[in-house]
């Protein structure tokens, strides 16, 4: 084994890699359950790729025979009504864990320096995520695929001058047709999964080149003992590894209960009227898109001018990218920042929540100004920012992580 060994690191690199992103990279010993996230985020993304490439062997990108194909996996391929929940229910989770993922770094300042790459590269990741999910979304062909995307690509149009060209471009046609679906199924099948896990390695080789930040935020290797370990690290391999188990072990129990329970989860995983075929005279009474960009189509909704609501919308995503410049803290993890971040960030989630219900429900007056008030406290989170951290008092941040 080990002759075999040596034949191949002569080569190519794979023990240094092991020992360099396993056996031997140090993570802090104290991460805590909100850093399952990131392996269960890898996880899901192979669960993507496998049942993608499964569900493709037997989907048919045209107007005229994809709803029918779909309806052919769920009943007739073998096994295809499992292949199409596994996926269906993996876009849902893949945005449950990414949104907890995400909050983690918030919580422990894991955007600030000199994790900021591994931070820009995780949006680009979620930008990414957001056109996959989406191009992914009209190819079952139903009612809520056409008219969601419809609402979308009609966006770009609020664009001056360019508007109206730019979504014919992105559309093929003068309104969606064939000719769309069989794009987005080339970007959603090749393309873009392409990015994302090129992407994903980008974001592990950055975290790794600066080392994991914690809950505490303290850097470890400013501690190291003789031999240059650091003394707050532990090997990720085999500890992390095995921790992750039991991470993977509580989310498959339930992910497989809603892929075997609930696998429409009362139409916000797979959205009634898209049991219905397209149909391009037929607008649904209520459109509404999948729960994961809610948040986003309820801060477009509270702007009444639709050019400025696109650019609230794309601003609300835009402003995430300069996190690791807006926040001036001389500490990362909210346990040593002050009383004013915390209240900020709990402001930002419960807003975030409550324009993400918005934008599932029909637009009230009521509903209209509440959503308006989120809008200003999701932004204020940001643009207040630069002050905030400055001005407040911190706790002092001990030498050591304290577990
Ligand atoms: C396909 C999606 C993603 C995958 C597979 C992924 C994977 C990972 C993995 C394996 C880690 C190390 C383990 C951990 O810290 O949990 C990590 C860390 C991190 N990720 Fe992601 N990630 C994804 C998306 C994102 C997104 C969208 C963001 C934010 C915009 C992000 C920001 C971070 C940060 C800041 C860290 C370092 C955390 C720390 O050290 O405290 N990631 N990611």
């Amino acid at each position: 084994m080990s002759k075999f060994m040596d034949w191949i690191d002569a080569r190519f690199p794979a023990t240094k890699m092991w020992e360099e992103h396993l056996s031997k990279y140090y993570a802090p010993k104290n991460f805590n359950f909100l850093y399952f996230f990131g392996s269960l985020a890898l996880l899901v993304l192979v669960n993507q790729i496998v049942t993608g490439v499964w569900l493709t062997m037997s989907f048919t990108p045209s107007a005229e025979e994809a709803f029918a194909s779909v309806e052919y996996i769920m009943r007739d391929v073998e096994y295809g009504w499992i292949l199409r929940y596994l996926h269906s229910t993996g876009a849902s989770a893949f945005f449950v864990v990414v949104y907890l993922h995400m909050f983690r770094g918030l919580l422990y300042g894991s955007y600030q320096k000199p994790r900021e790459l591994v931070w820009l590269f995780g949006m680009l990741i979620y930008l990414a995520l957001m056109a996959e999910a989406f191009m992914g979304y009209l190819l079952p062909w139903g009612q809520m695929s056409y008219w969601g995307a419809q609402v979308i690509i009609s966006l770009f149009g609020a664009i001056p001058v360019i508007g109206d060209d730019l979504t014919q471009w992105i559309r093929g046609d003068y309104l969606i047709s064939g000719i769309t679906l069989n794009r987005f199924f080339a970007l959603h099948v090749v393309a873009l999964p392409i990015v994302i896990l090129g992407l994903v390695v980008l974001h592990i080789l950055a975290l790794h080149e600066v080392g994991s930040n914690n809950p505490d935020g303290v850097d470890i290797k400013k501690k190291k003992d003789e031999n240059g370990i650091p003394l707050d690290g532990i090997p990720f391999h085999p500890y992390y590894t095995v921790k992750d188990i039991v991470g993977v072990v509580v989310f498959l129990f339930v992910f497989c209960a809603v892929v075997f329970f609930f696998p429409e989860m009362g139409g916000y995983f797979l959205e009634k009227p898209n049991f219905e075929q397209a149909n391009a005279f037929k607008t649904p009474e209520h459109i509404a898109p999948v729960w994961y960009f809610t948040p986003f189509y309820a801060i477009l909704r509270a702007v009444p001018d639709k050019l400025m609501g696109v650019i609230a919308m794309g601003s609300a995503i835009a402003v995430l990218f300069v996190l690791p410049w807006l926040d001036r803290s001389p500490v990362r993890s909210m346990r040593y920042k002050g009383w004013i971040s915390k209240v900020f960030l709990l402001v930002f989630c419960i807003s975030f929540v409550i324009l993400g219900i918005l934008g599932v429900l029909a637009p009230t007056p009521g509903r209209t100004l509440l959503s308006q008030v989120c809008t200003v406290l999701y932004f204020a989170y940001f643009l207040l920012m630069p002050f905030y951290t400055r001005l407040e008092k911190t706790k002092p941040v001990p030498e050591r992580v304290t577990g």
